[in-house]
């Protein structure tokens, strides 16, 4: 039996679980130069919940209701029509939320090596990557800079902010609650936090960043961002990779007061990125990964959510904030 989540109807304002739908089917059958894989683990990220947003912002990118919720999704291979892969191969690639899945050979990714298959969807996987390519090729920090990180204890945010130490900043994380802020200086190394919900965003930004802040890696968007533009120095860089913000809502997106004179007085750049632009640098980063875990130069912090059935929960819960690092459903 192979069970799909589907969503059935596009949310109307905050996502709830009763519009989505666990269909029963059989386990599909490879045609030809397709392999049949049992997914172990996928990941479940607010862009899950972006893309729910149809209309033009998205354009293509958007799915559509009455279709299968998609992920980064790895597991193992059961049977091959392609000779490149075997029963028992390890294997990466987007997936619907499902338990079989038959799929073009060329869609697949082999992987081994990594101590865990965890880490394919986790630091290898796409939060992993969004947080290497992000601040490393795309943020370029230098070793004194202030890094300021929202969602610092979400996913991408935890690896930015270890990523970050590893070049030599000082690093300040954003976000909601007593007890993230506690985990984040005391498990993932940020050296100063800043609770966004505790209100007073202009004042906790003068506090920890008294010199101003250099890079700011923004997974968030919304009102930090608009008050993280006044906190930065002059010729500072701003790197765009989320607006988790503004996801989880039937309302238009927004952008920030302050663009584009605060970027014009203050000689900003303001840089957004898609993960996969970047993807010649994937071998790079998990090199990089996987010896960085050897030396325990950085930590995996991954939030595994048991079972199929649970993954509707999973993204409510994400976007709720209920996560410590990398969500992931193993299935
Ligand atoms: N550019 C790319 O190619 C790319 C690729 C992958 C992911 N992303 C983006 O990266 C961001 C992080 O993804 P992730 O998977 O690592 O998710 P995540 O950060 O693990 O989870 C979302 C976190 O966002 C915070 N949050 C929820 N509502 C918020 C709000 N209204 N204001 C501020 N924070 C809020 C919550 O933490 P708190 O408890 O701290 O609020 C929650 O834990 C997302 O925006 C995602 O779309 C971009």
């Amino acid at each position: 039996m192979n069970r799909q989540w589907i969503y059935t109807a596009a949310p109307e304002g905050k996502l709830t679980t009763d519009i989505f739908e666990l269909r029963k089917t059989g386990v599909p059958e490879p045609g030809p130069g397709e392999v049949l894989v049992h997914n172990r683990y996928f990941n479940v990220m607010p862009g899950n919940r972006a893309y729910m947003h149809s209309g033009p912002l998205l354009g293509e990118l958007g799915s559509q209701a009455g279709t299968p919720m998609t992920s980064l999704a790895v597991g193992e291979v059961v049977s091959s029509n392609d000779p490149a892969f075997a029963p028992g191969d390890v294997v990466q690639a987007m997936s619907a939320w499902q338990d079989y899945v038959a799929m073009p050979a060329q869609s697949l990714a082999k992987r081994d090596g990594a101590p865990s298959v965890e880490h394919y969807i986790g630091l290898m996987g796409q939060s992993g990557y969004t947080a290497y390519v992000g601040l490393l090729h795309v943020g370029q920090p230098r070793a004194g800079e202030t890094l300021l990180v929202t969602a610092a204890a979400g996913g991408v945010g935890s690896a930015v902010v270890q990523l970050g130490k590893i070049a030599g900043c000082r690093v300040v994380g954003v976000a909601g609650g007593p007890e993230k802020c506690a985990w984040l200086e005391q498990e993932v190394g940020a050296d100063a936090t800043i609770d966004y919900k505790a209100g007073n965003l202009s004042e906790q930004l003068r506090q920890t960043c008294p010199e101003g802040v250099d890079l700011f890696f923004d997974n968030t968007g919304g009102p930090v961002l608009e008050a993280a533009l006044d906190a930065m120095k002059h010729g500072g860089r701003i790197v765009l990779c989320g607006n988790t913000a503004q996801y989880d809502s039937d309302k238009p997106m927004s952008g920030p007061k302050g663009v584009p004179l605060t970027l014009i007085l203050k000689d900003l750049t303001m840089k957004g990125f898609a993960c996969m632009t970047y993807a010649e640098h994937f071998s790079e980063a998990d090199r990089d990964y996987s010896s960085w875990l050897e030396e325990g130069r950085i930590k995996p912090f991954y939030h595994v959510i048991e079972g199929l059935e649970q993954a509707p929960n999973a993204l409510v819960g994400v976007l709720g904030g209920v996560n410590l690092g990398m969500t992931m459903v193993r299935v």
